[in-house]
């Protein structure tokens, strides 16, 4: 079985729509055909100022969220990246290989310390990209289901893998993205020419998949769209058209051109108003299981600590192979 690897960050509490249609979705979809390894980043979410006992709780919330969404441990390896040190230690090998240049075109650290006020951002941030890179390399991942907006950090992760290779041999497998065209950027529902996330949209844009549902269908009513009536998939036109139908294209499992024809004639406020029955026909029984996750939290700790050792049997063995192709003199 070819091997998948993903992470996501436990930063901001609950998932938004982007993360499940993005990202999610397709690890519940793939740790059926693929050997799927799965995590919560919380190494990379102290790249950010944060408060311990909410990177706790988020922590175990993300797990939570993961497992609603269906993961299943039976099937994939969930855990946590802080519970595998070896993900810390071959990121220091990394970043001994990336240079000051390359490092610094990631356009998420650009963002993101422009943010911040570029002088307050971590060097944490500023290497966040290279501890993606070890995160994927570890397990030797075949491909890496991931959005659009993280394909940079996977073409980083191929060039450090080539270069690694190049000079101490052949040690790392370079990975694929794996971002399917349809959910590859969700966008805000209020302005669909960003993408959906917590630190650039609008509370209205943002559909937090554990909102109250009467909440998320008020956001779905009143997204925008645009002054034309005609319901029909054009990006460039009609973005945030665009946008609420790939939503409800992967939702209901209907190809786009089939929710295009039963529109068709339709109005906006029909689309819209459908649309947000099917967003919370899917969020309510998604919360509902996430609260059961997390009042149950021995089994989720049980969960995270049997996929922590799985993870570490295939990280240990990779990163013992690295260190001996780099010199490093083994212990005795
Ligand atoms: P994070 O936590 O920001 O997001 C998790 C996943 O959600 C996807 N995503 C979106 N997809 C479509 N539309 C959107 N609006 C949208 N917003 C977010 C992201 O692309 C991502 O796949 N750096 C990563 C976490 C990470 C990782 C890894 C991923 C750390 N190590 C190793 C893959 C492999 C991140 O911050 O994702």
């Amino acid at each position: 079985r070819p091997r998948v690897l993903s992470g996501i960050q436990p930063t901001a509490g609950s998932f938004h729509l982007g993360n499940y249609l993005g990202a999610v979705r397709q690890w519940v979809a793939l740790q059926e055909t693929h050997d799927a390894f799965y995590m919560v980043v919380d190494l990379h979410a102290i790249t950010v100022p944060q408060d311990p006992k909410e990177l706790s709780a988020n922590t175990r919330l993300a797990a939570a969220q993961l497992l609603a969404a269906g993961l299943d441990p039976e099937r994939c390896t969930l855990f946590v990246q802080s519970h595998v040190p070896e993900h810390a230690q071959l990121a220091w090998v990394m970043n001994c290989l990336t240079g000051f240049g390359e490092a610094s075109r990631m356009t998420q650290f650009k963002d993101k310390s422009a943010r911040q006020g570029a002088d307050r951002a971590s060097v944490g941030l500023f290497t966040y990209p290279i501890l993606q890179v070890a995160d994927i390399l570890l397990y030797q991942a075949d491909e890496v289901p991931v959005g659009e907006d993280q394909r940079q950090h996977i073409e980083l992760t191929r060039d450090l893998a080539e270069r690694f290779n190049g000079r101490f041999g052949e040690t790392f497998r370079v990975p694929k993205p794996y971002i399917p065209k349809e959910t590859a950027k969700i966008y805000d529902l209020q302005d669909p020419s960003i993408k959906m996330s917590k630190s650039a949209s609008t509370p209205k844009g943002l559909i937090n998949l554990l909102d109250e549902p009467r909440t998320t269908a008020k956001k779905v009513r009143s997204a925008v769209t645009d002054t034309d009536t005609v319901i029909r998939y054009d990006t460039e036109n009609k973005p945030g058209v665009s946008n609420l139908l790939s939503i409800y294209s992967t939702l209901t499992g209907k190809s786009v051109a089939e929710v295009e024809q039963s529109y068709e004639g339709k109005l906006y406020g029909a689309l819209k108003t459908d649309l947000a029955e099917i967003v919370v026909d899917f969020v309510t029984p998604f919360r509902d299981r996430t609260q059961q996750y997390l009042d149950d939290p021995e089994t989720l700790d049980s969960i995270l600590a049997k996929g922590a050792e799985k993870a570490r049997a295939v990280a240990a063995e990779t990163l013992s192979r690295t260190y001996e192709r780099v010199g490093f003199l083994p212990a005795k």
